[in-house]
């Protein structure tokens, strides 16, 4: 089932080149935190390039819940005029952030310091996955929390009426929790501290800063050390979001196994906590080329140029990588499966509680397609036929999640038999334009009756 309405049954076939300009929508981790810190500051953040995906759409909904002003001024221009820090206001229904695990926790974060009671729910995606990774720091801060068993949604968090701040050491990879932290932190007197081991994504940390917060990023030992001076007074912000790397892979994945394809894939945001999968691809002989390289709002930015590669070779990511690339590794694997040799994936047990099993449900899918999948609990392994030899034929479940359902649907490109889906509604949580912008390029997809 789609999460917002019934199932959208689609079929991918086999095209012919894919050519063109694929301009991708907003980034969805910076449009997230666009919202939640103009919700935080005093005055009016105006937003360009918003993504306006139902991820996005939740967030934005919540922050008007907390008493922010958010206005749609039309393709992707959007103004917040925030509350301040400790300024949310105690929502009068539940906040429902949909299929968002970064909506969810990054606004626990956030209202965990302040004195208001809010449940929050999702879909039965969201709705399954693990809270007391955020709900067990914002405890140290004073704020409570009552869940389902094995700390699930729906869930009320009693925020803390008076913080403290928190030392903190981020015990599994995640930039959500990481950004939760920090949040929360902003309306707790004093110095709040936040050690990851791996850098993951950091958005909030360069978005904080911009709207002027006092943090500082060190590196040690023990890892990244980031320390955020509480209750500061943030200045609205100019924010122009830029075009989601995590997106963009579509169709640069697209465009490497499909033959005679050329696609250029503009104003790509290359902040280096994002940009592993296009450093994999092209340790994996991809023809990937970065263009007019440059700086938009503080993010690294480039056009990113992709062609059929005729000679892709399976390797061995490199671990380190993952946290950079922890949403690319469902079609990462797609063009694994077209690529000489096995490609060997390790170092990614957190795919395990994104938006579904994201091991499961591409090894399932794959397989059923043809292509050889070996998996454990934090390794999986595709061994790759080669370009024109994936067999396809078969239907995929994409499980409530859009990166998994847009990753079979590329597969079906370049697949011997069609591939189809049951179920493509997913895809407008985080690229709403994906069918028209594909099939732009040359893609056959269809929605479909099975
Ligand atoms: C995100 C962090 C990642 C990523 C998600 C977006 C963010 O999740 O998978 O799509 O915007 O902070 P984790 O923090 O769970 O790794």
């Amino acid at each position: 089932m789609s999460s917002h309405g019934v199932p959208i049954p689609m079929t991918s076939r086999p095209c012919g080149p894919l050519k063109g300009e694929a301009r991708v929508p907003g980034d969805k981790s910076i449009s997230h935190r666009a919202l939640i810190l103009g919700a935080l500051s005093v005055g009016e953040t105006r937003i360009s390039g918003l993504l306006e995906g139902q991820d996005v759409l939740d967030t934005a909904k919540a922050m008007r819940a907390f008493g922010a002003e958010v206005t749609d001024h039309g393709e992707g221009n959007w103004s917040v005029h925030g509350v301040g820090t400790g300024g949310f206001a105690e929502p009068e229904n539940v906040i429902d952030c949909g299929n968002s695990g970064t909506g969810v926790r990054l606004i626990m974060g956030a209202m965990a310091t302040s004195p208001v009671t809010v449940t929050f729910t999702g879909d039965a995606s969201l709705n399954g996955r693990p809270m007391a990774r955020v709900t067990d720091p914002l405890a140290l801060f004073g704020a409570r929390s009552y869940g389902r068993a094995g700390g699930r949604l729906p869930m009320t968090v009693v925020g803390a009426a008076d913080p403290v701040p928190v030392n903190y050491t981020v015990p599994v990879p995640s930039a959500q929790v990481k950004s939760a932290v920090l949040l929360a932190g902003l309306n707790a007197p004093g110095k709040t501290v936040v050690i990851e081991a791996e850098a993951t994504r950091d958005h909030t940390e360069r978005m904080l800063a911009g709207f002027g917060a006092e943090i500082t990023v060190a590196d040690s030992e023990a890892g990244r050390v980031i320390t955020l001076t509480g209750q500061p007074e943030l200045k609205p912000q100019q924010i122009d979001v830029p075009r989601d790397p995590s997106s963009a892979a579509f169709p640069v994945c697209a465009a490497l196994i499909v033959p005679g394809s050329d696609v250029l894939v503009p104003g790509i945001g290359l902040n280096p906590t994002r940009a592993g999968l296009f450093a994999t691809l092209r340790d994996m002989g991809a023809d990937l080329t970065y263009e007019n390289e440059r700086t938009e709002g503080g993010e690294p930015v480039a056009d990113l140029r992709a062609r059929f590669s005729p000679d892709l070779q399976g390797i061995e990511v490199p671990p380190a990588r993952a946290a950079s690339m922890i949403d690319e590794y469902p079609v990462l694997s797609v063009v694994a499966a077209f690529a000489k040799g096995e490609t060997v994936m390790r170092g990614v047990r957190e795919l395990r509680v994104k938006e579904s099993d994201r091991i499961d449900a591409m090894a399932a899918g794959l397989r059923a397609n043809g292509v050889t999948v070996e998996d454990g609990p934090d390794w999986w392994t595709v061994t790759g036929a080669g370009h024109g030899n994936v067999p396809g034929g078969a239907t995929c479940a994409s499980h409530l999640d859009h990166r998994i359902a847009m990753s079979f649907l590329i597969l079906g490109m370049a697949t011997q038999k069609p591939v189809s889906l049951d179920d493509g509604g997913p895809i407008a949580t985080s690229f709403p334009v994906f069918e028209p912008l594909m099939s732009g390029l040359g893609a056959q997809i269809q929605r479909s009756n099975r």
